[in-house]
This record gives structure tokens, C-alpha cells and sequence, in this order.
């Protein structure tokens, strides 16, 4: 037998969280973000989930290939561009639209050749820093692609710090909008936090949701996925393979970090950090045994995870143990947001790190 544990994507959740961002969005078109393999979901595994959205953003070719591959004929966007020149090739092979941010990329394009001109998302650096051209240089940059015959729509795009918090949007949206006041193109702005707290504000044509899609609130623990009426996309579950009965002293685990106050039971759950559970997940992590919420406690090892049965006193060998997700058994709910949070992450970190050695089933769309 395996071991127990196991990663389950839920289609439907996908699928809800996907409408919900189009509810919020409305009337833009939404591209599903499915860059680092789909949050963690696996590409293929939430396709059919996402067909419903106008467009896939991804980072890489290799990516957009496996889109492709699953025979979507629509809009596919580079979120990066292309990382070399010869990249060009296999945008035009495959039709993808890709994002501009640098001199390089036009360079590039002005030297492809290519049959069939492309579709080009230019973007702005609206204080981020990160990618995109300085607001004084967009429209030059503009006017540089307009005239290639490489390119036939220029789109205008651009990526907020701080949607998620208390600095919001107005100081980035207000350098856009003056940057691109009278440049003619789609606006591609928005990612989970802005289509969730300020859609109204972003006037974008295209919106880039990503986290919200699999069920995570942008802006935990201001707002829980609840409050947004997400659903969890994942679920990381295992059973017991082991409990202990610990007398008041007894330590537990690797550096003796928890010391037990009174008698308690503690079982032993086959999961560690080299199945994608965080290392630095502390005691008092929360954590569901048979449904019910308990929480870790010592420290997280390799392969196992040792959490608190006191509130949950018929637990024992083989209970189920739900590290963020859905309890399949009982119904209830561990946001992984709670489990980050705890872990000093985020939900996106978990979910792009679960490790090849889990396996992942997919349940039935219905
Ligand atoms: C350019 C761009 N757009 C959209 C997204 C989606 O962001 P989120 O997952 O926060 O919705 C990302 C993610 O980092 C991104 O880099």
C-alpha cells in the first residue's frame, strides 16, 4: 500500500471561484492564471475548470505548449514575454500573445520574421518596480511597436503592488491612466486583490486573477476565502499511522520542542516537509483530525507531523488528517490561508510546493 496521504483538486471549486471572479470583474475578460503549473494544481488537471475563462496566462512557452496541447484554441498571454529572441518562433507557431516590458523584447521583434503579426500586451511599471517600462517611456515604447509589421494590436497592461492592502491602487492606477491617457488599446490590469476590492476602479478590459482561482483570499487575514465565497480548489489530506500517550514532560519530536503540560494523546500523521508541508509550521498550527480542528504540535519532520488529539479524544489510528482544504469524511473546512498565515507564508507558497512524491487524484466535474 502507499502511504496515505494524498492531494485532491476540486473541479467544481475551481470552477465556482473562476465565476466568481468573473462576477467581480464584470464586464472584462478574464484570463485564468495558471503559471507554476497552475498554482501547484497541475495544468491539465484544472483545464476543464477553466474553460469558462477567455484566455490562459501563463510564464512559460513550455507551459503554453501543454495548453495548446489540450487542444485550447484561444487567447494564450506570456505574462513575462519571451525570455530570448528565438522564443518569437514559437509565439507565432502557437499564436501566442505575449507581454512587452523591456527595449530587449522589441529588438526582438523587430528583427522576427513572421507571416502572421503579433499580439503584444505592453507593460507599465506602476511603482512595483519589478517589470515594465517607466511611465515616461510608454509611449514611446508604444510608437515603437505600433510601427513594426510584426505587430498588429498593442494592448496596455500593467501589475499592482498593493491591491491586497492598505496603500490600494489609486497612486498606481493614477500613473497609468496618465502614462496611457491617449494611447488607443485593451487595458490588461488586475490581478485576485484588485478584481476583488476595487474592480469598479480598474476599468480594465482584461482582468488577471490567479490566487482567488483556487480558493485562496488574496488579502488573508483582512478577508477570509469565506468572506470572498471562495472554495478550496485543493485538499492535502492523510490518515494517522501512529498515536502516542504522553504523560505530563514528555517532549515530542526532533529538539524535544514541545514539552506535554498534562497527560494528552498526540497522533502521528504521514506527512513532513518532503511532501510539501511547511517546515516552519509552528505548535498550534491548525490542523483537522476526523474533521474536527486540532493543531500541530512539536516540529514538523521529513515525513511526519504530530498533532494534538485532546479535542478529538475517539481519534486514533487511521483517522483522517486534513492539512488545508476539505474534510472528505466530515465536510469541514481548513482554509490554507489559516495554515500559512501560521507557517509565515502565504497560501501561494503551499500550494505551488507540494512535492511530486504526493500523488493527486482529480474528482469528477459533475
Ligand atoms: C503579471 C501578473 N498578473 C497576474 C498575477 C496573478 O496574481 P494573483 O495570483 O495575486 O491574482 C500575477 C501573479 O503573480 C502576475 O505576476
Amino acid at each position: 500500500m502507499p502511504r496515505p496521504i494524498l492531494c485532491t483538486i476540486h473541479p467544481g471549486a475551481l470552477r465556482h471561484n473562476l465565476e466568481r471572479a468573473r462576477r467581480g470583474a464584470a464586464p472584462a475578460s478574464v484570463w485564468a492564471v495558471v503559471k507554476a503549473n497552475a498554482y501547484g494544481h497541475g495544468i491539465e488537471r484544472v483545464f476543464d475548470a477553466f474553460r469558462a475563462a477567455d484566455g490562459f496566462a501563463l510564464l512559460d512557452l513550455a507551459e503554453a505548449e501543454r495548453v495548446r496541447a489540450l487542444g485550447w484554441r484561444g487567447p494564450i498571454l506570456l505574462l513575462e514575454g519571451v525570455f530570448d529572441a528565438r522564443d518569437l518562433e514559437l509565439c507565432s507557431r502557437l499564436s501566442l500573445w505575449h507581454t512587452v516590458h523591456c527595449d530587449e523584447q522589441i529588438d526582438w521583434l523587430a528583427a522576427h520574421k513572421t507571416q502572421a503579426p503579433h499580439r503584444v500586451f505592453l507593460k507599465m511599471n506602476s511603482g512595483m518596480n519589478r517589470l515594465g517600462f517607466a511611465p515616461g517611456r510608454m509611449r514611446a515604447a508604444w510608437t515603437r511597436l505600433t510601427a513594426l509589421p510584426q505587430v498588429d494590436e498593442v494592448s496596455l497592461m500593467m501589475h499592482f503592488s498593493d491591491a491586497d492592502g492598505p496603500r490600494g491602487i489609486d497612486a498606481a492606477m493614477a500613473a497609468f491612466d496618465d502614462a496611457t491617457a491617449d494611447l488607443p488599446g485593451e487595458r490588461c490590469i488586475a490581478n485576485s486583490a484588485a478584481v476583488l476590492r476595487h474592480a469598479t476602479r480598474t476599468r480594465a478590459d482584461w482582468v488577471r486573477p490567479g490566487i482567488v482561482l483556487y480558493g485562496s483570499a488574496p488579502d488573508f487575514p483582512e478577508h477570509d476565502a469565506a468572506h470572498w465565497q471562495l472554495q478550496p480548489g485543493m485538499t492535502l489530506a492523510t490518515r494517522l499511522i501512529g498515536v502516542q500517550s504522553l504523560q505530563p514532560g514528555d517532549t515530542v519530536g526532533y529538539g524535544s520542542s514541545f514539552v506535554a503540560g498534562q497527560p494528552m494523546r498526540i497522533g502521528i500523521a504521514a506527512v513532513g516537509y518532503a511532501d510539501g508541508y511547511p517546515r516552519h509550521a509552528p505548535t498550534g498550527t491548525p490542523v483537522l483530525v476526523d474533521g474536527v480542528r486540532t493543531r500541530v504540535v512539536g516540529r514538523v519532520s521529513m515525513d511526519m507531523v504530530t498533532v494534538d488529539l485532546t479535542p478529538v479524544p475517539e481519534a486514533g489510528f487511521g483517522s483522517e488528517v486534513v492539512l488545508w482544504g476539505r474534510s472528505a469524511q466530515h465536510g469541514t473546512l481548513l482554509p490554507i490561508d489559516e495554515v500559512a498565515r501560521a507557517s509565515g507564508t502565504v497560501g501561494y507558497e503551499l500550494m505551488c510546493a507540494v512535492a511530486p512524491r504526493v500523488p493527486v487524484v482529480v474528482e469528477a466535474l459533475e
